[in-house]
């Protein structure tokens, strides 16, 4: 067991890049970013998108994902994420493709970009500005700049609050002011359970994140948390440095059930975080449960964690936020600074040309 306090952080030396500011700021931050795109000129063309393509890498594809799984049960247009150099042969001058890269300098997102331009698609992107921000002012197109400086991962609120504003205005998904205003309640909650003043006797991402150290978290999304397990599983990798999988049902019920049987020597090493949520078919709970009592009696660590909520946005919201605390307490625990990501600048100025 780490013997290492989470109840006296020390936070000068161990989160030298101040990544706690970000997590603590989420839902504010996403109410102010929220406000600012509703005031974005969107051309009013958008609205006749019969295809939407969202493109981006990492943290910055991180707020496709996870509208996606929002707009699933609303939108009656195809909604698809491009983590890639390419755009799908579909896309026209009837899609619209929104490129989401924090930086504006990820090369295969801005290869998506040039490519959808010479494809005549309607075009929108978000950052900070970079080669995409000179693309935009080029084609002539509409560039969401913003300047909330963060690891592109930690500026998840600005980029997800952006599209999901976005989406809404051109009808694609309902968020209401009511939805809007109950945001402040999730962080009164927050606030009461898992920030870093709630001693770990009575803070669950404290506990969970002592739970999961020294083990490979593997993340099981469901219903409108697919997204969001995708999302704590990078944060584990780049925020705890501990390699992380994510899974989801039911498709894992079709595959990785049967590969529970190994290893045989040392299952309890893999901890199974199952995002259970309410947003989702019935039989998905009935799934969730059954996949639960499978590994445990495998002998798999197992957290089945549900989030009180009274809407998929307030349920996709606490679930980013939670799987934000666990990631950071995890990387305390494992004495690193979740913030430095150097590998990733390392691997992309070896592919510079
Ligand atoms: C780092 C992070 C990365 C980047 C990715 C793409 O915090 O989250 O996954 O998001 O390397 O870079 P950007 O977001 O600048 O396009």
């Amino acid at each position: 067991m780490a013997d290492i306090s989470l109840d006296a952080i020390d936070f000068k030396n161990v989160d030298e890049g101040a990544m706690y500011q970000h997590i603590e700021g989420f839902f504010s931050n996403f109410l102010i970013w929220w406000k600012l795109a509703n005031s974005f000129p969107l051309p009013s063309h958008f609205v006749k998108a019969n295809k939407i393509v969202i493109s981006g890498m990492g943290g910055s594809a991180q707020a496709g994902t996870i509208a996606k799984d929002l707009l699933f049960g609303e939108s009656k247009v195809t909604v698809e994420l491009v983590r890639d150099y390419h755009l799908p042969a579909y896309v026209d001058r009837n899609t619209l493709v929104i490129a989401i890269s924090y930086s504006g300098t990820t090369e295969e997102t801005i290869n998506t970009f040039i490519e959808a331009y010479s494809k005549g698609a309607m075009l929108l992107g978000i950052g900070t500005g970079g080669q995409m921000a000179a693309l935009a002012r080029k084609y002539k197109v509409p560039y969401f700049e913003h300047d909330y400086e963060a690891q592109p991962r930690a500026a998840l609120h600005v980029h997800l609050a952006a599209v999901l504003n976005f989406m809404s205005r051109l009808g694609h998904v309902t968020i209401s002011d009511e939805m809007l205003g109950r945001v402040d309640e999730l962080e009164t909650y927050m606030r009461a359970h898992w920030v870093e003043t709630i001693p770990e006797g009575n803070n669950e991402a404290k506990q969970l994140a002592r739970k999961m150290f020294n083990h490979v978290p593997i993340v099981i999304g469901d219903g409108v948390l697919c997204g969001v397990a995708g999302r704590i599983k990078s944060h584990f990798n780049e925020n705890a440095k501990s390699m992380a999988y994510y899974e989801l049902l039911p498709e894992m019920n079709h595959n990785a059930l049967v590969g529970s049987e190994r290893p045989v020597k040392s299952p309890e090493w893999l901890h199974l975080l199952l995002l259970d949520s309410k947003y989702t078919d019935e039989q998905n709970k009935t799934r969730m449960v059954l996949t639960e009592q499978l590994f445990k009696d495998r002998k798999f660590k197992v957290t089945r964690q549900q989030f009180n909520s009274s809407s998929p946005l307030e349920e996709v919201l606490l679930a980013v936020s939670f799987g934000d605390y666990v990631s950071y307490y995890l990387a305390l625990l494992n004495q690193v600074d979740p913030t430095a990501v150097n590998v990733i600048a390392q691997f992309k100025s070896k592919l510079a040309h």
